[in-house]
């Protein structure tokens, strides 16, 4: 089997929001359709272990914030990358919280829309969400971002949670990833082909923090 052929399926990228306890969290996903038009409804897939995941089971409702082209690769590595169990997701980001304690983005997406969960499907390593829209407004004109621009543009990955996630990814594409052994921050590409100066975003580690990842792993 090419598993190949799985790549030409277009995506667009997107941040769930929920809340707990008071709290906004939330994830990226690219896994977002639209099911029906009358009633509008909507599917998304999220992983079992993801944080958003525990919470939608519990609220029953949620967000979707569609990203843009122009939307920092930073909100990216924040929500998509890092859990809501150990980050405030929220922290530096533009966003509103609307009925229900809901967040949604006010900047760095083109709109966003509020979800009422209808059915919950195990899938085995993914839960779809089936929900109906409530309400939806639009932000920005600029142009929403696909997963393809988000994988050959950005040159962005998607951890193992990702439904589409790969672990020959890497090999495929050839885009390297280096960890920073303090923070644990992954930069996409090649650390070693920035300038001596560069430093870790997050914890200000020089170069030589910086391992290779191992894929496949
Ligand atoms: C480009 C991209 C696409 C992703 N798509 C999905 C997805 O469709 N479903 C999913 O469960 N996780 C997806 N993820 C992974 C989650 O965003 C990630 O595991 C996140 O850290 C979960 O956070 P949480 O534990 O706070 O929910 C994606 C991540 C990226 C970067």
């Amino acid at each position: 089997m090419d598993k190949s052929v799985l790549y030409d399926l277009s995506y667009g990228l997107y941040v769930i929001g929920t809340e707990a306890n008071g709290i906004p969290t939330g994830c990226i996903v690219n896994t977002v359709f639209q099911l029906t038009s009358e009633p509008l409804t909507i599917a998304v897939s999220l992983n079992h272990n993801n944080y958003t995941t525990e919470c939608i089971q519990n609220k029953r409702e949620f967000t979707v914030s569609v990203l843009t082209e122009k939307t920092e690769a930073s909100l990216i590595g924040g929500f998509g990358f890092q859990s809501g169990r150990d980050s405030y997701k929220y922290e530096n980001v533009e966003y509103k919280q609307i009925i229900n304690q809901l967040p949604v983005l006010t900047e760095q997406a083109a709109g966003w829309m509020s979800c009422s969960v209808d059915q919950i499907i195990d899938v085995g390593t993914h839960v779809l969400f089936v929900a109906h829209v409530l309400d939806a407004e639009r932000i920005s004109k600029d142009e929403p971002m696909t997963y393809d621009y988000y994988r050959n543009v950005i040159k962005g990955k998607a951890p193992a949670n990702a439904p589409t996630y790969h672990p020959e990814d890497d090999e495929d594409t050839g885009i390297d990833s280096y960890e920073c052994d303090i923070c644990k921050y992954v930069y996409e590409g090649d650390v070693y082909s920035l300038p001596d100066n560069w430093v870790c975003p997050i914890c200000g580690a020089d170069k030589s923090h910086f391992k290779r990842k191992q894929n496949n792993s």
